[in-house]
């Protein structure tokens, strides 16, 4: 996700601008860059790097202002974080100019028709190609940019919150939304876009928020006029008092950054998956893979080298790749394997995993693997980070900015990255039946809506919270799939409520850790109907014969465990494999509530950082 921000009035549109930028770095920080029109010319002004360093660049320029402009700060998805790659972009003819927060998944076939009727394109984002799009479509058409706009959009897949102006009709910013946020500030004699409404809370509390598949024309001295994109009826659009401070509003609404990203979580799966499921179809498409099938196909083994919260996502994928690829997988802790002079063969498949992409024990295992000649590819969520960089292909999660110190949504997307490759591998290799395949493809793209489903689930999550956040001590148990949830689960309490808690294979308990169990050891225990449940049942009925206290995570209308246990957090049902995107959602909500509860500071917990960038 990024910031976009746009203001027409008759104020100086730079200072807006920028400010309100600086407010939605949270939501990017690749790169920012800003439009102005002075009533006579259109001037950009962009660069890689922060808002700070565009306000360095920009006022360079002493002829650069306006009452108009448009900002933009960048979270890269397509083209890696430079100058060219930042927005606002202009079309060929240099007369439109567009800010975008979101994903055009069909980019590429547009790009080709564009090219083929004479564009040129200078940076490698979709965005450039959307802004094409929409210049000839006007052109062509001989229309207004509104109406442009939305003949546009019609022919175009993916998400959106854009903003688009015409230096030729310098009273006007077009904006539409499809999966990306966007609010209206409606001041006096002045509007505002935004991403969110920080960026002109100061100035009005009064806010039109598009609902998706809208758009609209924000004229100067005119009323907003809000249409729908499918076929430009007027819609009444619903102005509201904002009662929301600045940081509420950064937050979500939320209190904190990690409860807002926990509820990003059907969204960012989605975003993830977009362009590369293709259920429809019965297709998945990944250009890191689809480029370097033949080495995934032939490699003897795959590697999973990654830390924390991302070395339990490899653990899943270890599970997932074995069942539905049949290839055997190895999942080291980044900062043993390069240590432990590990034998690393050229046939080997290294798989890194990170979210900040700068985490240095699993760049320096990169480093070692492609010593070794291993072919590596990264998993990553920040695009241009070191660790995309370095490897030799990759595939990114779409999480967005994950401000929160605990990883949450980056956990589900790259659990979601690996299943899609492992998903198609088994189709290449002929190791999972056509049936299956697509039975997996339409699962996976209801996950979002079972996510959506699973964090109905707070509210008794706070309440378990509540009897147990003074325990000293929590076992997480899991089976199969969820074992390395169960690993998960158990760090989450750790790391953000100072809790000590262990994960454990569920079987593992009569191996020593039983002897923990009593009346004060809280036991949570993933029992999904899919997974092992038989068994996960008689580990139970262990603890319970203990006095354990029991919370169990279940399928929804479960009624075995629901007689054992002391309390039930039930989940929709999915497959076994994909259950790990399901059963880490109440997880993730009870070690945030306990947090709350303990007064801990859940975004910076104590003693850690976002990115571990030192061995
Ligand atoms: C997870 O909640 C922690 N913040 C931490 O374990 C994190 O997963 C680990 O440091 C790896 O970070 P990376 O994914 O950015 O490489
Ligand atoms: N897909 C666009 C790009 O990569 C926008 C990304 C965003 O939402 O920040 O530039």
């Amino acid at each position: 996700m990024c910031g976009i921000v746009g203001y027409i009035g008759k104020r100086d549109a730079y200072s807006i601008v920028i400010k309100g930028l600086k407010r939605l770095e949270y939501r990017g920080y690749d790169s920012a860059g800003i439009m102005l029109h002075d009533g006579k010319e259109l001037k950009v002004s962009k660069t890689k790097g922060k808002v700070t360093d565009l306000e360095e660049v920009s006022q360079k320029d002493n002829n650069f202002f306006g009452s108009i402009g448009m900002g933009h700060t960048r979270w890269a998805t397509h083209g890696v974080p430079n100058d060219v790659n930042s927005h606002p972009h202009l079309s060929n003819s240099g007369n439109l100019a567009i800010i975008h927060n979101g994903i055009i998944e069909n980019y590429e076939p547009l790009k080709k028709e564009l090219i083929k009727r004479g564009y040129v394109f200078h940076s490698d984002t979709d965005t450039e190609v959307l802004i094409n799009l929409i210049e000839d479509v006007q052109k062509k058409e001989n229309i207004k940019l509104g109406k442009a706009v939305q003949i546009a959009l019609n022919q175009v897949v993916g998400a959106y919150a854009i903003a688009v102006f015409d230096k030729n009709k310098p009273d006007e910013i077009i904006v539409a939304r499809l999966g990306s946020p966007l609010a209206i500030g409606i001041g006096d004699g002045e509007f505002f876009v935004a991403s969110d409404a920080s960026p002109f809370i100061e100035y009005t509390s009064n806010a039109i928020y598009l609902e998706d598949e809208e758009m609209a024309i924000v004229r100067l001295h005119k009323p907003i006029k809000v249409r729908k994109i499918k076929d430009d009826s007027l819609v009444d659009p619903y102005v509201q008092e904002l009662k929301m401070n600045l940081e509420q509003i950064e937050k979500g609404g939320y209190d904190h950054f990690m409860m807002k990203e926990i509820y990003e979580q059907p969204n960012v799966i989605k975003d993830t998956y977009r362009g590369r499921l293709l259920a429809n179809k019965g297709i998945i498409q990944m250009a890191g893979v689809e480029d370097n099938l033949e080495k995934f196909l032939n490699a003897e083994r795959i590697i999973i080298v990654a830390c924390g919260t991302s070395w339990h996502a490899g653990l899943v994928a270890e599970y997932i790749f074995e069942e539905f690829a049949r290839i055997p997988v190895e999942v080291e802790y980044a900062s043993e394997f390069r240590y432990r002079n590990p034998i690393i063969n050229k046939k080997d498949v290294v798989v890194a995993i990170s979210q900040s992409g700068e985490t240095a024990d699993t760049l320096a295992a990169i480093k070692l693997a492609k010593e070794n000649g291993a072919f590596v590819f990264g998993v990553c969520n920040v695009v241009g980070s070191s660790i995309s960089r370095e490897t030799d292909a990759g595939a990114y999660t779409h999480a967005g900015p994950e401000i929160g110190v605990a990883s949450t949504k980056a956990f589900t997307t790259q659990i979601t990255v690996l299943t899609l490759i492992a998903l198609r591998l088994a189709k290449a290799k002929g190791t999972m039946s056509n049936s299956d395949f697509h039975r997996y493809l339409l699962e996976l793209e209801m996950i979002p809506e079972k996510v959506e489903e699973a964090l109905e689930t707070n509210e008794i999550a706070k309440k378990i919270a509540n009897i147990y956040k003074d325990s000293p001590n929590c076992l997480y148990l899991g089976r199969g799939y969820n074992f390395p949830v169960a690993l998960e689960g158990a760090l989450k309490l750790k790391e953000i409520s100072y809790i000590h808690a262990e994960g454990y294979p569920a079987a593992e308990m009569k191996h020593g850790p039983i002897a923990l169990i009593d009346e004060s050891m809280p036991v949570v225990v993933i029992a999904p109907k899919m997974g092992h449940y038989d068994k996960v049942v008689s580990n139970i009925q262990e603890i319970k014969s203990r006095s354990g206290k029991i919370i169990a995570v279940v399928t929804k209308g479960d009624t075995q465990v629901r007689d054992l246990a002391d309390h039930v957090i039930e989940i929709p049902e999915t497959s076994d494999a994909l259950s790990p995107l399901l059963t880490t959602i109440p997880l993730q909500l009870l070690s945030y509530h306990i947090a709350v509860m303990r007064g801990c500071n859940v975004d910076q917990p104590r003693n850690l950082a976002k990115s571990v960038t030192v061995e």
